[in-house]
């Protein structure tokens, strides 16, 4: 098979939202702490309605009939999640029911886990299937779903929620170019989630961000000499149209991209224009590591790279500002987002995707685009637009007291939601009951 990649997707995230802003003036930090300096808008948030099963079951049912799938024709189902419910039972075989009445239970895969890379890895997973000897000829489907949600205190404007269904299969419109990807894995407790009774990750939230960026470094520098091995010549940032990178929060996404521009110039000055490299220049004899620690640079690096920024990266970055971290769903949420604003300009474009998972996972990897019809039709598909209208404001004290209802949720049985129905959009799964065995039922609204 030739030429693959995703041939449709869908998003999904819960209804209800709470304003950053408002959150800023409730936690009684500086004005402009979340939306400015960490760059977020709104946080969406599951009620106890929802889950991250729920909210699989609902987008991956949404793909199969707004595209038409016949059920049958999946042979392939991966889970991209870090939300632990059952722990040993995958949230793919949840979402089984939802073929039960095709008959289909010849379906490959189970869950990837780890930290926001869950859904990389279940993609990676997907192609090779497709790519394979052990390709039957049908589709596959990838879905990347998390309710990210933190303790009270500085971590918790970063949590969000959110899933993304993609069907992959050949002859595809968003094709990914398999010879071209940077990982880079290492040992590292930066976020981790030890507590089995807590939904709560434990985290080291400034290890984390250097992590992340040393894995930008890392990841960039590989993808780099890859591309240079199978094209013959160097990579730049000119050769990308757009990057997309993972999304706890906007800033370390803005502070990403400015260490991209940075190793450009690091590996070459004539990779980036005069002006820019003049300012880079004071910096050039900085350790990799302090590289890293130096605030000036870390500036400086983001005024060079704002023009940019603001064109390679700012049409990739509605969703992940308007929802939040969505854990393993961010990255592809971003995806979403520039196909929703650049459907008829993409067709022949590359863009640079870098996926992060703490603990940790990373990797650099690229795809083109091709077949623009498709891609508006994705793009009309998902609807973005409508799915953003129709949510609902509520307030940060409601936020934190259904914060304190979940935690009450995590882990428990024998109970039925409390939360009313009238957060749910149509067609939206549900929990209906957590019975005394910890099972749980489903149904769509
Ligand atoms: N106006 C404008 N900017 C402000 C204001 C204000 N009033 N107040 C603070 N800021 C800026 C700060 O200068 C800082 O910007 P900088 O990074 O450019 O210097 C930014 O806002 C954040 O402020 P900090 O004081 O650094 O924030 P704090 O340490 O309280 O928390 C953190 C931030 C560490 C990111 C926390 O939210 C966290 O732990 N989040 C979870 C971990 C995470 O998301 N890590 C990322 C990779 S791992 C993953 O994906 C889970």
């Amino acid at each position: 098979p030739q030429n693959v990649g995703i041939l449709a997707m869908d998003v999904y995230f819960p209804a209800s939202y709470v304003s950053q802003e408002e959150l800023e003036e409730h936690d009684g930090v500086s004005k402009g702490k979340y939306t400015i300096g960490l760059g977020q808008d709104r946080l969406a948030f599951c009620t106890d309605l929802e889950d991250v099963i729920s909210m699989s079951l609902t987008v991956v049912k949404s793909l199969l009939e707004k595209y038409e799938i016949p059920a049958d024709r999946i042979g392939r189902l991966e889970v991209g999640s870090e939300t632990v419910i059952d722990k040993s039972k995958a949230i793919k075989t949840s979402l089984m029911q939802l073929f039960e009445d095709s008959g289909n239970g010849d379906i490959e895969g189970v869950d990837s886990t780890n930290a926001c890379y869950g859904g990389t890895a279940a993609l990676q997973n997907c192609l090779n299937w497709v790519e394979s000897s052990a390709w039957d000829g049908r589709y596959a489907i990838v879905v990347a779903a998390d309710s990210a949600v933190y303790a009270e205190g500085p971590a918790r404007p970063t949590g969000g929620a959110g899933a993304v269904a993609m069907l992959i299969g050949p002859d595809a419109p968003i094709v990914f170019e398999r010879r071209l990807s940077g990982t880079h894995m290492a040992n590292a407790y930066d976020f981790y989630k030890p507590n089995l009774a807590s939904e709560y990750p434990v985290v080291d939230g400034k290890l984390s961000q250097t992590c992340y960026l040393q894995a930008v470094d890392s990841c960039y520098r590989r993808f780099c000499l890859k591309y240079e091995k199978f094209a013959g010549k160097p990579f730049t940032l000119s050769d990308a149209s757009y990057v997309i990178c993972h999304a706890p929060y906007n800033k370390l996404v803005q502070k990403s991209f400015a260490r991209l521009v940075y190793n450009d110039y690091l590996r070459n000055a004539s990779f980036v224009d005069e002006e820019a490299g003049a300012r880079f220049q004071p910096f050039a004899i900085l350790s990799p590591t302090d590289s890293l620690l130096n605030r000036d640079l870390e500036k400086v690096s983001q005024e060079v790279a704002k023009k940019q920024y603001n064109e390679k990266v700012g049409p990739t970055t509605m969703l992940p500002k308007e929802l939040g971290n969505m854990y393993c769903a961010s990255l592809y949420a971003g995806l979403a987002t520039l196909v929703h604003n650049k459907s008829s300009s993409l067709d022949g474009e590359r863009i640079l995707m870098f996926s992060y998972g703490s603990g940790l996972a990373a990797s650099l990897f690229s795809c083109k685009f091709t077949g623009g019809q498709k891609l508006s039709e994705i793009a009309e598909k998902m609807d973005i637009v409508a799915k953003l209208d129709s949510r609902i404001a509520v307030t940060p004290k409601e936020f934190v007291e259904t914060m304190h209802l979940m935690e009450t949720r995590y882990g428990a049985k024998d109970y039925t939601p409390i939360s009313s129905k009238s957060t749910l959009r149509p067609s939206t799964f549900y929990i209906t009951q957590v019975d005394a065995l910890y099972r749980r039922t489903y149904e769509r609204y």
